[in-house]
């Protein structure tokens, strides 16, 4: 089932043109970004990794405080910094953060950042401010139900857990070797992601939800931009 947002009313939540948003959610290594970055391409839009920016603040904290530090102490460098997310490239002011999202230490690291409720506000007010006024795909874990519950398409994303590993192992240049500590690595932060208090990985009522295991990047994107309202975004 697809949802197709009334018309371009503002939504529960009050938030200007949220309605301009195509969510795709789903599990680590599901495709989510190199879909997002597909679907955004087709159809000339904007797109954003909302995990990479749970993984800058993780490795600017790191940076700052040597850990993550007290829940406090990441409110504040998450409110004070001026952060710019586009695609998977993330800057915190003028420092580019990118290259230093996927290293281990963020990796098991991001899951509790991520799960502080007072975190995860700050950061979808950012994602909000990011969007508004524009055309975005974006993707994450709960873009669909939590932050733009008024997206015109939503999306869940899934794969089992050995296609996961072994995608997000090649994306690392570590096929084989590796893909047993990172199905484990997966395994463990699913079971965080859908235990967290707030922003819980889990499909919106409202999202089509596609298995991806045995599809390409291309029948994926063909399968979202055939959901797409012609009229998208709405006026
Ligand atoms: O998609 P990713 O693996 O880069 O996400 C990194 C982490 O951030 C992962 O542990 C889940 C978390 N995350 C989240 O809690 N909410 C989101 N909207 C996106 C990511």
């Amino acid at each position: 089932m697809v949802s197709r947002a009334p018309g371009a009313r503002s939504g529960r939540t009050g938030r200007v043109n949220a309605t301009a948003v195509i969510a795709i959610d789903g599990p680590s290594g599901s495709g989510k970004s190199t879909v997002a970055e597909c679907v955004a391409q087709r159809l000339d839009l904007s797109w954003l990794s909302s995990g990479a920016l749970y993984r800058a603040l993780t490795r600017l904290a790191l940076d700052r405080f040597g850990g993550i530090g007290p829940p406090g102490g990441l409110l504040d460098l998450m409110r004070d910094t001026h952060w710019t997310v586009s695609g998977a490239t993330v800057y915190a002011a003028d420092l580019d953060l990118t290259a230093t999202l996927h290293s281990s230490e963020v990796d098991s690291l991001v899951a509790p950042v991520s799960a502080i409720p007072a975190v995860r506000t700050a950061v979808n007010r950012t994602l909000r401010a990011r969007v508004a006024g524009g055309k975005w795909v974006v993707e994450g874990r709960d873009m669909g139900t939590e932050v733009f519950p008024d997206a015109v398409v939503k999306v869940f994303l899934d794969a089992a857990p050995d296609v996961r590993a072994r995608r997000r192992a090649r994306q690392r240049g570590s096929a084989g070797r590796l893909a047993g500590r990172i199905a484990a690595d997966l395994a463990e932060r699913d079971r965080r992601d859908r235990r967290k208090p707030m922003g819980a990985l889990r499909p919106a009522a409202d999202a089509q939800v596609i298995e991806t295991s045995h599809l390409t990047v291309t029948e994926v994107c063909d399968k979202i931009v055939a959901v797409i309202p012609t009229n998208f975004p709405p006026e």
